[in-house]
């Protein structure tokens, strides 16, 4: 069986941390792993396999040099700007987490549940893109219900874990939670979030766009819709709350005729890595302390609209790091195996 030298770039960040579990977790055919990130992580190790391996400094040329055939990014936009074309010009796939590459024509949005088949566009500049975190939860929902009764309009309104930025934000946030409790968290700082978020929720991630939507919520609307090959209408509202890991969303469905929510349940109850726990009467519903470390997207509270019956609410939660990064990168990979090698 072939296996590949993968670099995973931003190894030691919340996501890339949780991409050498993952690997680790589906055996993927790795042959040497190259942990990379900044000069600041020189001398630092990981372990992968129950073995220590050293980090190493993302240069331009290390891609070459270590004969990397996978490419993981998840170092941040600029740094994929950078150097993504770099591995690619050496030969690797890449397969990107941040958000530089995902609207951009030539490049696949891939979420291997909805579109595999947008993979083999990969070599046109042998990148695919990874899509937003709120939007795989999302789509993955969707996409079974759309395939069933047609799907015309999304309504969204998410709550997005502290994760979603990153370490220093979780840092961020129980470090508030431990000034609440010596009783100083007015003088408790912010520097990742615009305003406290312990024991806040903040109507804002990422930054403010001209249209008055911010930049979260216009990747929901733009990538939904290159994923889904579709002009569905998205309306997001983004908010972060005083959550770790695992991200929830309210999502309003309009369909293109009458649905009938019990016919949705089985539906969803047959969608690719989706989880229905939907109990009212046991208080069952999906929880983001739930899906910390699992794989699958949950559903629940799915219910009829009122007042309109092509209109139906549901709510969708997800590990972040996971289902919203690692899980669906490597998930990529795979399929970038199989397409390559396999057939
Ligand atoms: N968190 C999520 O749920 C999520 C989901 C989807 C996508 N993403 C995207 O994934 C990326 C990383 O997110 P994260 O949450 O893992 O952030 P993070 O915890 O802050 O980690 C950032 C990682 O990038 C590395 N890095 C930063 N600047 C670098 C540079 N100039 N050269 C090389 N490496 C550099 C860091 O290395 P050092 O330790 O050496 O600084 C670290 O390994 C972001 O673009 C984010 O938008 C995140």
């Amino acid at each position: 069986m072939k296996t590949f030298n993968v670099a995973v770039v931003g190894a030691t960040g919340a996501v890339g941390e949780e991409m050498l579990r993952v690997l680790e977790e589906v055996n993927f055919p790795v042959a040497k792993l190259v942990p990379l990130a900044s000069a600041r992580s020189v001398g630092k190790e990981v372990e992968f396999k129950g073995e220590p391996v050293k980090v190493q400094e993302l240069t331009e040329e290390v891609f070459e040099q270590e004969d990397i055939e996978i490419a993981l990014f998840s170092a941040g936009g600029r740094v994929s700007a950078h150097f993504a074309p770099f591995a690619a010009e050496a030969g690797a796939v890449v397969i990107d987490n941040t958000s530089h590459f995902r609207m951009d024509p030539e490049v696949p949005l891939v979420v291997p549940e909805v579109n595999p088949q947008d993979i083999a566009a990969w070599r046109n500049k042998g990148i695919i893109a990874n899509p937003n975190c709120s939007t795989i939860q999302m789509v993955q929902a969707l996409k079974p219900l759309d395939d069933a009764f047609g799907v015309k309009r999304v309504d969204v309104a998410t709550y997005q874990a502290t994760s979603g930025a990153g370490k220093s934000a979780m840092e961020e946030m129980v470090m508030q939670m431990k000034d609440f409790f010596a009783f100083k968290l007015d003088e408790s700082p912010h520097e990742v979030f615009p305003h406290q978020i312990a024991l806040n929720v903040i109507p804002q991630i990422d930054r403010f766009m001209e249209n008055g939507y911010t930049k979260e919520e216009m990747k929901m609307v733009n990538e939904t819709k290159k994923i889904m090959h579709k002009e569905i209408e998205v309306a997001a509202t983004c908010v972060r709350v005083p959550v770790l890991r695992g991200h929830s969303e309210a999502v309003t469905i309009w369909f293109e005729g009458p649905v009938d929510a019990a016919k949705a349940r089985r539906v969803l109850e047959e969608g690719k890595n989706l989880v229905v726990v939907d109990d009212p009467e046991n208080l069952a519903y999906p929880m983001p302390i739930m899906v910390v470390d699992r794989d699958e997207t949950f559903v629940g509270r799915i219910r009829q609209d009122l007042y309109r019956d092509n209109v139906l609410h549901i709510w969708v939660v997800a590990d972040n790091l996971r289902v919203g990064a690692a899980t669906n990168a490597v998930r990529i990979a795979q399929k970038w195996v199989e397409l390559e090698y396999d057939q």
